[in-house]
């Protein structure tokens, strides 16, 4: 299935393709900034999901960001659309077999840290994978990698480290932290809020943890960063909503494209 998705891809498109970007939830008018833009809409891909959470187009861009060819997710796919965990991966594959060495994550999450405000661009510097599943269960494609996959470096020190020094030229704050992943799509309650501090995370969010699995197992670094939309559940006094995560989104989107052109220049 992989194999005929990225067929059909290169049929389309040439070119060799080293850095993957995913767009979260209202970030996806970064993939407008990308030159000499070439589309494929995951509708048209063979066996491909179809993102339909709101705020995702569900298409692939590719072109070129600040001089290098990328690769960007227009729109993720969620579990709590009811994919399976395979599906939500399968995009990470699809890059690796495009030639993706390097994976720049991006998505919106709570705040859990007390230290955080909404607005705040977090560098992941680790997560939990809260969602009880793991998309490596079943029998191992030894092709994309190995049996048990150690997650010590998940997220790319190396990768952070660079993030936070263009942050600093740019003059930008960045905060860092562990992202908890769950699936969503109810909100947390408060006392899951409680927990998961306790737990040590320090933002919470419906995405990401699977790709990072994925991605590690087949040999691709991450950089990941999660842009602060709201206070977690409990922490504000006031009802989460959609709406105040994707306005915050469209709010920060430039300056996260800023942060994420100046990187893609550098790595
Ligand atoms: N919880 C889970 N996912 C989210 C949140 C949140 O508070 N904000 C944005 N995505």
């Amino acid at each position: 299935m992989i194999e005929s998705a990225v067929e059909f891809i290169k049929s389309k498109i040439t070119g060799d393709f080293e850095i993957g970007i995913i767009l979260g939830s209202g970030l996806g008018t970064l993939g407008e900034k990308i030159e000499n833009s070439q589309y494929v809409d995951y509708a048209d891909i063979p066996n491909f999901p179809v993102s339909t959470a709101p705020g995702h187009v569900g298409r692939f861009v590719f072109g070129q960001l600040n001089g290098k060819n990328v690769m960007c997710m227009q729109g993720r796919i969620h579990l709590y659309e009811g994919y399976e965990v395979s599906s939500v991966v399968m995009p990470i594959r699809v890059m690796k077999m495009m030639g993706v060495k390097k994976l720049i994550v991006t998505n919106a999450a709570g705040g859990i840290n007390e230290n955080f405000d909404v607005g705040d661009i977090m560098v992941i510097s680790d997560h939990i994978n809260f969602t009880g599943r793991n998309c490596l269960i079943g029998r191992n494609d030894d092709r994309f990698g190995v049996r048990f996959p150690d997650m010590s470096f998940g997220y790319s020190p190396e990768l952070s480290r660079v993030a936070f020094n263009c942050a600093k030229r740019l003059n930008m704050k960045l905060q860092k932290g562990v992202y908890i992943g769950c699936t969503g799509p109810s909100y947390e309650t408060p006392a899951e809020i409680r927990a998961f501090r306790i737990m040590g995370a320090d933002a919470v969010g419906m995405s990401t943890v699977q790709e990072v699995i994925a991605a590690n197992h087949c040999g691709i670094e991450v950089l990941g960063f999660s842009l602060i939309s709201n206070k977690a559940a409990g922490l504000s006094g006031e009802r989460l909503t959609e709406e105040e995560v994707l306005t915050i989104g469209r709010q920060k989107s430039e300056e996260m494209q800023t942060l994420i052109t100046e990187i893609v220049g550098e790595i």
